[in-house]
């Protein structure tokens, strides 16, 4: 969709729609006001007959019957104006287009709401939009993709503003790029998303974004000694990839770095230690950690952002075979450690120890990984938030301070010492699960063995990808079925906004 930043009266535009954004018991801007005066007064009409509240999701179609060369008017509402948020934006706009697409508008003219900050309410609107016109049709062979709205233009109020809107669309389309790329690989089936092809869209995004990337292969995985990551991959025909993505590779000496790590299980059977058959279907999405991360480096690299940043995804498929890794085998990771396999179901934290010791070759400022990593982060949290454990304050907060502003939320959880005698083992210097309770802290302080740095940071996602079974996320711009994108946009706003 092409999206342009004009200054003009509204109400002037031939479009299929108009978008108009109200505020609860707000008087109407100039902007408004003047639509309202061309319209002949139908929006107070309408105002005062208690049918247009601007509540929060309320949303009314009027029909100017050519007083004005628009054909609709689609009025969603945003709350109370003390209230808003860029999220309020987001899900209006996703609310009012999706109205626009479902009765087939192509082109669209949206009044940006009153908002502060110009820039953050055209960066709202647009990922609003762009997020809530994604769509996914998989390997369907007869049905066809909807129409989509072709154009969208943005009203401001003053030729001031056109700048300011016009880097927040700009913002707001390298986000929506980022989070599409996402949810294509979460959705994905296993058979397609392997390894293999996750390197390959990294590579891809590479290109197309300006990123330097390298991927190993096995051999070269053996060479780094990574036997964690390995003996996941080692019952799989199709082979491991460690994938690395850097933005900024050229300026690393002068620059901040922090390193992104995503867990890349392309399917979780479980291993030996089988999933039920319920508990398989959805393990497609086990990759979803390490698709955040191809995302959100898309979205940096589109920004340009002052900082050395660097995308690690180990990408492993964890099967059954003659080859396959046991219960009771004794894994040794790049580190040095071993672990003592009780889970071949644990494997996503196998995996994550290597990248992690990996990361350290960067001496970076901060490490922030994100997994689908336990059911036990899903029993405790929910589909509401994803898990956040850190060893650092400082980089908690910033993490804190992205979630509350995409609203991709996380919410703290412990790594008491208490947790680490749960995982010592009689045979290894340490075993990969530690008992029925805890299960989301016993993850977190296993992976805490594998980091050698200040600042490291652990995201448990598991409820929060779109798994099939899970239940389904009622934001109006994150797909009610299917892939959601958690990951790329908390990341990307994260770094956009580090120190
Ligand atoms: N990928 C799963 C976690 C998961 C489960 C994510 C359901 C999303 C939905 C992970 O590899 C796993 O199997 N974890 C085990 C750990 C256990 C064996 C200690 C779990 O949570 O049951
Ligand atoms: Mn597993
Ligand atoms: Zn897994």
């Amino acid at each position: 969709m092409d999206i342009d930043v004009v200054s003009s009266p509204i109400h002037e535009t031939a479009a299929d729609a108009i978008l108009i954004f109200l505020y609860q018991n707000s008087p109407f801007n100039e902007a408004l006001n003047t639509l309202d005066a061309a319209l002949g007064g139908l929006l107070r009409e309408v105002t005062e007959a208690g049918d247009l509240t601007g509540k929060s999701s309320d949303l009314l179609v009027l029909y100017p019957r050519g007083v004005i060369p628009a054909q609709r008017i689609i009025a969603v509402g945003l709350g109370e104006a003390e209230e808003i948020t860029p999220d309020t934006i987001r899900r209006a706009a996703a609310q009012g287009i999706k109205k626009a697409r479902d009765m087939k508008a192509r082109t669209v003219t949206a009044l940006l709401p009153d908002h502060p900050d110009v820039n953050t309410a055209a960066e709202a609107l647009t990922e609003g939009t762009l997020l809530a016109l994604y769509s996914y049709h998989g390997q369907k062979s007869k049905e066809k993709a909807q129409d989509l709205p072709e154009k969208l233009t943005l009203f401001v109020t003053s030729e001031q503003d056109i700048m300011a809107a016009q880097q927040g669309v700009k913002a707001g389309e390298a986000v929506a790029a980022g989070v599409k790329i996402t949810r294509d690989l979460v959705n994905l089936p296993p058979n397609i998303c392997t390894p293999a092809h996750m390197a390959q869209v990294a590579e891809e995004v590479a290109q197309e974004a300006g990123l330097k990337i390298e991927v190993l292969k096995k051999k070269q995985i053996e060479a780094l000694g990574m036997g964690a990551l390995l003996g996941v991959a080692q019952g799989s025909d199709d082979p491991p990839r460690f994938i690395i993505l850097e933005h900024n590779a050229d300026k690393a000496e002068a620059l901040d770095t922090i390193v992104l790590v995503g867990k890349g299980v392309t399917f979780d059977t479980g291993g030996y230690s089988i999933k039920t058959t319920d508990g398989m279907v959805g393990m497609k999405a086990d990759m979803a950690g390490g698709g955040a991360v191809i995302g959100a480096m898309r979205v940096i690299a589109a920004l340009d952002v002052p900082l050395h940043v660097v995308g690690l995804i180990p990408a492993v498929d964890n099967m059954i075979s003659g080859h396959a890794f046991r219960p009771q085998d004794v894994l040794k990771a790049s580190n040095g450690i071993t672990i003592e396999i009780i889970s071949t179901d644990a494997e996503g934290r196998l995996i994550l120890a290597d990248a992690l010791v990996f990361a350290a070759r960067y001496k970076p400022a901060a490490v922030v990984d994100i997994a689908t990593l336990t059911g036990a982060c899903m029993v405790a949290l929910g589909t509401a938030a994803g898990g956040l454990f850190s060893t650092d304050d400082t980089l908690r907060d910033a993490l804190m301070q992205a979630a509350e502003r995409t609203h991709e939320k996380i919410w703290p959880l412990p790594m008491f010492a208490e947790y680490d005698k749960l995982i010592e083992s009689n045979t290894a210097d340490i075993k990969n699960t530690g008992g029925r309770y805890g299960g989301a802290s016993i993850a977190a302080v296993f992976l805490k063995h594998f980091v050698d740095y200040p600042a490291w940071a652990h995201i448990d996602m598991a409820g929060m990808a779109g798994i099939e079974g899970v239940s389904g996320s009622e934001n109006p711009y994150v797909p009610a079925k299917g892939a959601t994108g958690y990951g790329a946009r908390l990341l990307a706003d994260f770094v956009r906004h580090w120190k």
